[in-house]
């Protein structure tokens, strides 16, 4: 990927805390219209209210969806396609500690499941269209080496047998890096990408919660995110483990245990996964006629 200096619209979920609230600030400067995402009204509407005076040549777009809820994410996705007609970036950074206890969704999912793992995958089909239509679209998804420990129940993937918050947590993360590989691949020959990085630690409320112990300040996650947002990718990996781009050596990772993965999680969304069907490949204006 290129670095550019401005991009014409990025979307960062969670903005309203934490990593992704740091990465909304520096990303303001950098796009037309910079989307944030929070769960509550009040605080992703204060934070627009702060990034605005900030940066006035930045439309500042505030969405309010709690990923708990399907309904929510699917009004949110209505409200980006009507705000822009294209994205470049998608940061799907809003993540939950393992939630204790555990708790289902109104949509039938564990809580962490669904807020980690089925909320961006929803979030990046529902705005696949507006990637393709970008010079050069990514995904970057905010996961966490946590993963490493974790293994997918695929007989049991909301943990009703057996629940731990920190399980919760790893498997939600796994699938993310496992989704992500297989939507990298997919994405291969088009315009578009898709990475996921580890930002390393920071002390954040998620942070607090789930390992009960304060970490260095955000800065350094940050960092992380936005080099994984911009630096060029050169087919060694997809994965940035905060700066290191690398493909996780995981036995996991193989193409039918994406291909499983994939039919599963279109089932527990009730939708198909675009990239799975069909790539556009867009020509930058310069090249197309
Ligand atoms: N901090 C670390 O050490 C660390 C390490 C590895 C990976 N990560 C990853 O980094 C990402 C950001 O986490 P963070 O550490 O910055 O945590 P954080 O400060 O708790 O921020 C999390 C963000 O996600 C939002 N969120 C949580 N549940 C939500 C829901 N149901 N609906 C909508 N939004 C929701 C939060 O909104 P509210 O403010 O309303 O709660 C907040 O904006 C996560 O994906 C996390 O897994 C963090």
């Amino acid at each position: 990927m290129t670095v550019r200096k401005r991009w014409s619209a990025a979307l960062v979920t969670g903005a309203t805390d934490g990593i992704g609230r740091a990465v909304a600030h520096r990303l303001a400067g950098m796009v037309d219209t910079l989307l944030v995402h929070g769960r509550g009204a009040r605080s992703v509407m204060d934070l627009a209210a702060a990034l605005a005076p900030a940066h006035p040549g930045t439309t500042i777009i505030p969405l309010k969806a709690d990923l708990c809820s399907m309904a929510e994410i699917h009004y949110m996705i209505n409200r980006v396609c009507t705000a822009v007609d294209q994205l470049d970036i998608v940061v799907n950074n809003a993540g939950t500690a393992g939630i204790y206890p555990r708790t289902v969704t109104r949509d039938g999912n564990e809580a962490t499941l669904q807020v980690n793992y089925l909320a961006p995958v929803m979030i990046t089909a529902g705005l696949f269209d507006l990637l393709c239509l970008a010079e050069h679209g990514r995904v970057v998804n905010v996961t966490c080496d946590s993963y490493r420990n974790a293994k997918l129940r695929w007989h049991d993937l909301s943990l009703e047998q057996r629940y731990h918050p920190m399980t919760a947590y790893a498997q939600s993360k796994l699938a993310v890096v496992l989704h992500t590989q297989g939507l990298a691949d997919r994405l291969s020959a088009s315009s578009c990408d898709a990475v996921c990085v580890n930002p390393g630690n920071a002390d954040t409320k998620l942070h607090r919660r789930a390992f009960g112990w304060h970490a260095e300040s955000v800065t350094g996650a940050v960092d992380n995110v936005l080099y994984a947002i911009t630096a060029p990718l050169d087919g060694t990996g997809f994965y940035f483990n905060r700066k290191e781009l690398t493909t996780p050596a995981v036995e996991l990772f193989r193409p039918h245990v994406q291909r499983h993965l994939d039919r599963v999680t279109a089932g527990l969304l009730s939708t198909r996964l675009p990239w799975l069907e069909r790539v556009h490949v867009h020509l930058p204006r310069s090249t197309a006629s």
